[in-house]
């Protein structure tokens, strides 16, 4: 059997990682169940469990080849490649290089490219993962071209039309053949949408597979050296907070860059003015900036007043193990971020999701998360926090958030087709 799996932006790296590992291990379990089957021919009472062939309405036991494929939408070091050497994952195979761009652009771009992997490479599968530019292109492309798509992180659904991901989730799990989901309010959401029963499995959130494969490198990090190694060039010199200050649960964490929060002066220029008079007296906020939020900061003139804050701490896009470091210690999370929704809710840190809605739902506290939506209206917003301030940080694990998830991934996929048990 041959698969691609697609890669597009940051978020789909942790996704990725922790597949081609279980690829791997899949093969190798596959390749003793061949020996042990050569070896001993005929006397199946001497084999284990383990070691019998498969039963003939099951699989027969094959070799996975797999091919790795960048449509090269994130191609920042610092957004791309420090997280294939950070999670260990492999060179991708093909990178199609299609940069930034529209979303047509990236799109359109990423499909013409990416049908000529197919025909050339001719896969049984190409697997997508999330919900970026990336995983609506692969995705069409390889339905097109009859090569069946599995779709890890299928079902999530914010309902709202105006985000762009929300419109990739939908078209890419509406064509899916196989649509792995993460909880069971996204595989009641397909069911509702009228995805046959058969082409669902929910094998829980392959995100947390890579927390915990990297918990232990990063509790190993301290926040001073994260400051100093990430602090934003071209930013005035950032004063050295009191290293009190630095302890953990003495700071706030946040990450923006959703257009409906950083694209409008409208919006963007209260929230800025709040954190800067109402969160910063209270504690320093670590600010990992990414790219298109620092161009909006420059473009509607905030930048200077948030660069002469000596408690607003500007650090470059940082690295996973860095910032699941910082979320271990923060005393509250501002996001607007979908991952760190989730691995707060693991991780328990307080959490101020900045948007209307969310396509994760089991991350709010209703439905024992972390996290509490607030929008991007100030008063909403300043409430929360307060209230959050209150809250101690409370480690909680959804149903197959285990560490696990990959494992099922592939077994989902090589067992397609058979019976479910
Ligand atoms: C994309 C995803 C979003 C995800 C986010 C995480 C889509 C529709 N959106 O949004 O779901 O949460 O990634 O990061 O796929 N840029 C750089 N260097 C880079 C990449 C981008 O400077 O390596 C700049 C470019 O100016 C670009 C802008 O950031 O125009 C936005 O990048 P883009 O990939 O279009 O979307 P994101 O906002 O990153």
């Amino acid at each position: 059997m041959k698969i691609i799996s697609v890669v597009g932006a940051r978020p789909n790296f942790m996704k990725i990682a922790p597949f081609i590992r279980a690829i791997k291990e899949y093969n190798s379990q596959q390749s003793r169940v061949f020996s042990s089957q050569s070896a001993v021919t005929n006397d199946q009472s001497l084999m284990t469990n383990d070691q019998l062939p498969p039963h003939p309405a099951s699989r027969t036991p094959q070799h996975v080849s797999h091919l790795l494929v960048h449509t090269g939408q994130h191609y920042d070091d610092r957004m791309s490649k420090a997280f294939f050497e950070a999670l260990n994952i492999p060179n991708a195979d093909i990178n199609l290089g299609v940069g930034s761009g529209s979303h047509a652009e990236q799109v359109g771009q990423t499909m013409i490219a990416f049908e000529k992997v197919l025909e050339e490479e001719k896969p049984d599968w190409v697997v997508v993962v999330g919900d970026v530019n990336a995983t609506l292109a692969c995705s069409v492309t390889a339905k097109k071209l009859h090569v069946k798509v599995c779709h890890i992180e299928a079902g999530l659904r914010s309902r709202d039309m105006k985000m762009p991901e929300e419109i990739n989730r939908l078209v890419t799990d509406r064509l899916s053949d196989l649509l792995l989901t993460p909880d069971t309010l996204s595989s009641e959401n397909l069911r509702e949408e009228g995805t046959p029963d058969n082409n669902i499995v929910f094998v829980g959130n392959i995100m947390i597979d890579t927390l915990e494969a990297n918990r232990s490198v990063a509790e190993k990090l301290t926040i001073e050296k994260i400051i100093e190694e990430n602090k934003l060039l071209g930013a005035p010199p950032t004063p050295h907070p009191a290293p009190r200050t630095l302890q953990p649960e003495h700071f706030a964490l946040m990450t923006l860059h959703r257009p409906s929060n950083v694209d409008h002066p409208d919006v963007f220029t209260p929230i800025i003015n709040f954190l800067l008079d109402e969160v910063t007296p209270d504690m320093p906020i670590i600010w990992p900036i990414h790219p298109r939020t620092q161009n909006k900061l420059k473009e509607f003139g905030l930048w200077e007043k948030v660069v002469n804050n000596p408690r607003m701490i500007l650090l470059h896009p940082i690295g996973y193990h860095e910032m699941l470091k910082l979320n271990m210690d923060a005393r509250i999370i501002l996001t607007d971020s979908g991952g760190l929704q989730e691995e707060s809710t693991v991780l328990g840190t307080p959490c101020l999701t900045l948007r209307w809605n969310t396509e994760r739902p089991i991350t709010l506290r209703e439905h024992g998360g972390a996290s509490v939506l607030v929008g991007n209206n100030v008063e909403r917003i300043r409430k929360e926090y307060h209230n959050t301030l209150k809250l101690s940080r409370t480690p909680r694990r959804p149903e197959l958030w285990d560490g696990k998830t990959a494992g099922r991934c592939v077994e989902a996929i090589v067992n397609y087709g058979y019976e479910k048990k």
